[in-house]
């Protein structure tokens, strides 16, 4: 049976964020206007846009307000620097063109030496199996110069999520409570995402940190790659991955 709308983030989005319990770890987002770009910049001071169709961290923006009317706009590992909203909105949409894009709330995610880091949480359940487990995750920096940590694209680094969080901005907090509430923060994300893909048994999520150590959403995949997990030494999580897939 084919996927209803399973690659489009839009409406991935507005489906999690109708979960009261979601809504609180969801950055705000909205279809991508020049009124709605302005009024998300005016409010958040730094905001992403991203394609409502994109996969692995193509055409993905950073807007920031510099003050005095300045703005920087952030792609791949260029930066430009712009004077007015509406000039920022132009040169995006100079990019872009008629391709769907959303707004979004820019997460000031938890660093390692100046590398921002995201995770990927996988959950799967069994073939006739109702009970969703956390199979695996790693944490993604994102490359040097890059905002994506879509390993490929910004040439970023994969790490054992301990490892990245005993490294990190956020090494005064305690790793085991951090990852306790990304596997819960997963899971709840797996119940609504279910409500929508019945008969699926595996997604990916896309999870940040703040600076604070919040948790907030940044997408779910219901394709995850397992090229990360290949990559670590140790193949545990692998495994279980497979062994899920095939169970
Ligand atoms: N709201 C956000 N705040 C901070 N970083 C973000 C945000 N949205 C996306 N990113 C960064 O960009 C990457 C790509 O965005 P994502 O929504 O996962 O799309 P893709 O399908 O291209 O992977 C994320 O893994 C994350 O590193
Ligand atoms: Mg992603």
């Amino acid at each position: 049976m084919p996927l209803p709308n399973s690659k489009n983030k839009f409406l991935k989005y507005r489906f999690m964020n109708s979960s009261p319990y979601l809504r609180p770890y969801m950055p705000e987002t909205r279809w991508m206007t020049a009124l709605s770009f302005q009024q998300m910049l005016t409010k958040y001071k730094k905001v992403i846009v991203k394609p409502v169709g994109g996969s692995r961290g193509q055409g993905v923006f950073q807007v920031s307000a510099l003050g005095n009317h300045l703005y920087e706009v952030h792609i791949e590992n260029r930066k430009y620097k712009v004077r007015g909203k509406r000039q920022a909105f132009a040169l995006i949409k100079r990019q872009v063109g008629a391709r769907g894009y959303m707004v979004q709330r820019c997460i000031s995610r938890a660093d390692i030496n100046g590398r921002p880091f995201d995770m990927r949480v996988i959950v799967q359940r069994k073939t006739n199996s109702p009970d969703w487990v956390v199979t695996a995750k790693v944490a993604k920096v994102a490359g040097s110069g890059y905002i994506v940590s879509n390993i490929e694209r910004s040439k970023g680094t994969i790490l054992p999520v301990g490892t990245a969080l005993r490294h990190s901005s956020l090494k005064g907090h305690s790793p085991h409570l951090l990852q306790k509430n990304l596997d819960r923060v997963a899971l709840r994300s797996t119940f609504k995402l279910k409500e929508l893909f019945p008969e699926h048994r595996i997604y990916g999520f896309d999870l940040a940190l703040d600076r604070h150590g919040r948790v907030w959403i940044i997408e779910g995949n219901l394709f995850p790659s397992r090229s990360h997990f290949r990559k670590l030494e140790d193949k545990t999580m692998l495994r279980r991955i497979n062994a899920y897939k095939l169970g």
